[in-house]
């Protein structure tokens, strides 16, 4: 598997994560109940093939929303992560997606950068993710943050014909 790209961004705990555009008024926070139709809007749009279902929204939203941090405006949401509580160190990156009028101004990186400083301060000491090897936008994303591939692509990981390439990243 060859490196992932690298670029003048690389995750550290001692930078700080980047502010929003001057004037802004994105704010990165943890999801309200009130959030739930918007959030399965945004999923819906970033994983069309693989949606997660109200149901398990609103199951996440009962037991992890502290685990949960979407990108609103004050009137829409323009992005979310999803993560796991640190076990023996390790958290898991389950989901980020950005709304797809909102894609490449930064929102996804800020998502992740949040969700990172946020683990880390949890007492995550790496962070890991499944990615689809033919996912362009995630592996620039990933690989600018200084995630690494771990072994070879994943077949059927995710079921038959989703493989997938699990990264890591230590905090
Ligand atoms: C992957 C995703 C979250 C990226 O969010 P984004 O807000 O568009 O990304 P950013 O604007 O923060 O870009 C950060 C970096 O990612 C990389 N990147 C983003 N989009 C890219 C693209 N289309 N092609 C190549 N690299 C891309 C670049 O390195 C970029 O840095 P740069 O803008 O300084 O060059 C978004 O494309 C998305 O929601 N996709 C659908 C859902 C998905 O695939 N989620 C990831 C599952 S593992």
């Amino acid at each position: 598997m060859p490196a992932l790209p690298r670029d003048r961004f690389s995750w550290s705990a001692d930078s700080p994560p980047p502010l929003p555009p001057h004037g802004s008024s994105l704010r990165i926070r943890t999801v309200q109940g009130e959030d739930l139709a918007e959030l399965e809007r945004v999923d819906t749009e970033a994983f069309p093939k693989n949606p997660y279902s109200y149901l398990v929204l609103r199951q996440f939203f009962d037991a992890h929303r502290d685990d949960l941090l979407v990108l609103a405006d004050g009137s829409a949401l323009h992005g979310y992560i999803l993560v796991s509580r640190p076990v023996n160190g390790c958290s898991w990156i389950l989901s980020l997606g950005v709304a797809r009028d909102r894609r490449r101004q930064g929102l996804g990186r800020q998502l992740m950068v949040e969700a990172l400083h946020r683990l880390h301060a949890d007492g995550a000491g790496e962070a890991r993710l499944a990615v689809d090897p033919a996912n362009e936008a995630a592996l620039g994303l990933y690989g600018s943050l200084g995630f690494v591939a771990e072994g070879k692509v994943h077949k059927d990981y995710y079921g038959p014909g989703e493989d997938r390439l699990l990264l890591r990243l230590l905090l």
